[in-house]
């Protein structure tokens, strides 16, 4: 990753089949920035979040299907993006643990899910907790521990999850706080130029309403279903409203401009609602269609997509792996031959271990240097063209040794050495550790 890079992340509940709304919404518009330059997108199937929703396994299972086959018809580039299911990681309930210990009881007592099924529970004369699971209530920690892991900068969500997103930069900050700056505290990025959908009863299009329109529903049953759309009782001839037509809406989702200003003319010239309906039906198939080969390919051959998934997990634990190492030292689970440390409250690490030091000498070329905790010289690097590249160095050296830096002075080459020849020695002494 180049230091440029925006890390962007989202995870979807894999706990239904996606439908228009969520093309519209959420697929679509994610794939778009996932092509930009500078960014660096990760999208994940939240499995592990489903489970809190969902205990019928087979409609888990069903559902991740569904959804990964859906992301990757719609374009996701899985080479481009790090497309991974999150069950597949198991740093991620690791660090939820790390998290849940740094974060304030009160503040999940205030999340806006917990407290609406704790305000059912008290208006229906309940206890106040009934039928509440601590899955629930642990909710916004899971998902902060999906963010947090990657260092996400820009987490795009809808407006329900904003309130997630702020408790997922409380608990970096706590943790930040209390063990270094671990952290990226991350943002939530809310596409406010994507329309809501309308389902076939005129509100939102969502499950809890039972009014959608899946994606991929094959062309006959498309037909069917928005021939299903409510419109008002105006004849053909008659002009109709385009205000508050859902019809109107969901064609303008995906017409063109000049296509939707077309169809405008022909509301104010009396189409009948059976043609407009065919109308959207054309249009709608016309940008589904294509996709829909891919994904009825992707269904009937499970396999394609679980392999990509597993490659998906494999380079998403080259960030996840490391990065944990690193926490787990940072709060002290540690090699217990790592001597020592930081005490509580000993915020400028004054270890025992051995440290990099970086320079510049007379030649002009940049050098870093391991010096043991009495400043002692272990070990001298090459020259190095900019101080950049020695720093690359130093940070890449940092990161294999952070599940046990006192390796680092067990490295038997103690002269002018390449960064090359250290990482090898330093991977050697880690292998034979295993
Ligand atoms: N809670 C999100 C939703 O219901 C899904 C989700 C889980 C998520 N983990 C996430 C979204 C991390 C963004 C980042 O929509």
């Amino acid at each position: 990753m180049s230091k440029s890079n925006v890390r962007v992340l989202t995870g979807i509940t894999t706990s239904g089949t996606p439908h228009l709304g969520n093309y519209v919404g959420a697929i679509r518009p994610a794939i778009a920035a996932s092509r930009a330059a500078g960014v660096e997108s990760f999208y994940f199937l939240a499995d592990y979040h489903a489970l809190i929703k969902v205990d019928d396994p087979a409609r888990i299972q069903r559902s991740t299907l569904e959804i990964a086959a859906t992301w990757i018809a719609a374009g996701l580039d899985p080479e481009r993006v790090t497309f991974y299911r999150q069950s597949d990681i198991p740093e991620i309930p690791e660090l939820t643990w790390f998290l849940t210990c740094v974060c304030g009881k009160g503040l999940l007592n205030r999340a806006h899910a917990y407290k609406a099924a704790v305000d059912k529970n008290h208006a229906a004369g309940a206890d106040e907790d009934a039928d509440v699971t601590a899955g629930l209530f642990m909710y916004p920690v899971l998902m902060a521990a999906d963010i947090l892991m990657f260092n996400a900068h820009r987490v795009p969500v809808g407006r329900d999850q904003v309130q997630h997103i702020e408790m997922a930069r409380d608990m970096a900050s706590s943790f930040n706080h209390l063990y270094g700056e671990h952290f990226v505290l991350p943002e939530a990025q809310i596409e406010d130029n994507v329309a809501t959908l309308p389902g076939l009863d005129g509100r939102k299009m969502s499950k809890s309403y039972d009014n959608t329109i899946p994606l991929f529903a094959p062309p006959e049953q498309l037909k069917k279903l928005i021939a299903g759309i409510k419109t008002d009782s105006r004849a053909p001839g008659e002009p109709k409203d385009t205000e508050g037509s859902a019809l109107f809406q969901i064609y303008q989702a995906f017409a063109t401009p000049a296509e939707t200003a077309q169809l405008r003319q022909d509301f104010a010239a009396g189409i009948s609602w059976a043609d407009a309906k065919l109308k959207l039906f054309q249009r709608i198939d016309a940008e589904i269609a294509p996709m829909r080969a891919t994904y009825e390919d992707l269904i009937a051959h499970p396999e394609k997509l679980e392999a990509l998934l597993q490659a998906g997990a494999a380079k998403a634990r080259k960030i996840a792996t490391p990065f944990t190492a690193k926490v787990r030292q940072a709060v002290g689970l540690r090699d217990l031959r790592a001597q020592a440390a930081d005490k509580k409250g000993d915020k400028k690490d004054k270890s025992t271990l051995p440290s990099f030091k970086q320079y510049r000498e007379a030649d002009g070329q940049f050098y870093f240097k391991l010096v043991d905790a009495q400043g002692k010289l272990l070990l001298q690097s090459e020259g190095f063209a900019s101080p950049k590249e020695a720093g690359q160095a130093v940070k890449r050296l940092q990161d294999l040794s952070a599940p046990l830096p006192a390796l680092l002075q067990e490295i038997p080459v103690k002269h002018l050495v390449t960064a090359q020849e250290l990482e090898s020695a330093l991977q050697q002494l880690l292998a034979a550790r295993d």
